[in-house]
């Protein structure tokens, strides 16, 4: 899609970018089309793998470890990208999600509850924490934009998807609930992306995931939405453009979210047998 700098002079954070496959990756690639200037971060570990610092290269921006878990850590990403971009921050992107329960393929009645604990925190609980933190340091423009993944099965039941639909109910909860607390305070909007099944190593690690995928792009009258596309929306929420949307939660799903049932499915069902 063609650029029309519509972030040009902001100031972001990334959360997120894993390798190219990431969403998060793809949203960096625009946002640095549209105009931005960004410090990515992602934690310790996921540095090791280095593919972040290619992207860094590629977008001229610069890379800053943190657990996104660990609020101590939070508060020097946030002192260290204000001075580096030279400072407040205009729009955050929280693309991070991880389950030791759907990793280790535990089944639903028998969750560790350790484990999820780790996935509250991981994949929920953070987007608090980034907030908080922001808050707290008055490190947000006044009509910044905060944009977080969701998925659909945060409303409805995915067998495989396990705890880590606990985790996206609680995510879109805190989209409402700090919506709230940050646009009385500074006009801050806070929404989530419900994203189609996307190929991707978070995606990669839910069992039967091509199942999710092939259905959901069998349902969809659009087909699922990629990921380019998810950063196209990610564009039009960080921009002006969106400044009176906050505490929504919006489906890039190619309409999947309004379906029952599509011909494709139905011709299928024929097709095996099984309905006969
Ligand atoms: N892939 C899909 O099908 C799909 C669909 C809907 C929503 N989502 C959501 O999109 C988001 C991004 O996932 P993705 O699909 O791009 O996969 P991904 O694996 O590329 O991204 C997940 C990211 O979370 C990061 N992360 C995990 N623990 C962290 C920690 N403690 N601190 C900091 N970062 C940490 C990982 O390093 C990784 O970069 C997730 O919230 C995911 O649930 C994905």
């Amino acid at each position: 899609m063609e650029a029309h700098s519509l972030l040009k002079g902001k100031r972001g954070i990334i959360f997120g970018a894993l390798d190219e496959n990431s969403i998060a990756w793809k949203v960096a690639l625009r946002a640095h089309e549209e105009g931005a200037t960004f410090v990515l971060s992602n934690s310790p570990v996921a540095l090791r793998k280095k593919d972040i610092f290619e992207l860094a290269k590629e977008t001229e921006s610069q890379v800053i470890a943190a657990d996104i878990t660990e609020v101590s850590e939070l508060e020097d990403l946030f002192e260290e990208s204000m001075l580096l971009l030279g400072g407040k921050i205009d729009f955050i992107l929280h693309s991070v999600g991880m389950s030791p329960n759907v990793r280790k393929n535990i089944p639903y009645p028998e969750l560790d509850y350790d484990y999820l604990i780790k996935t509250l925190d991981v994949s929920a609980i953070s987007l608090h924490k980034v907030l908080a933190v922001a808050n707290k340091i008055d490190a947000l423009s006044e009509w910044g934009s905060v944009v977080t993944l969701s998925y659909i099965a945060s409303q409805r039941v995915f067998s495989s998807y396990s705890d880590m639909a606990h985790a996206k109910s609680m995510l879109e909860s805190i989209v409402r609930q700090f919506g709230y607390h940050y646009g009385i305070s500074k006009k801050v909007r806070i929404n989530s992306i419900s994203q189609s099944p996307t190929r991707t190593t978070a995606g990669a690690g839910v069992s039967g995931f091509n199942a999710f995928f092939n259905y959901a792009d069998a349902m969809s009258p659009l087909g699922n939405a990629d990921s380019q596309s998810c950063a196209d929306m990610c564009m039009f929420l960080f921009s002006d453009m969106s400044r009176m949307m906050t505490m929504q939660n919006l489906f890039n799903d190619g309409g999947f979210s309004s379906m029952g049932i599509s011909n494709k499915l139905i011709e299928q069902y024929i097709d095996c047998g099984c309905g006969e």
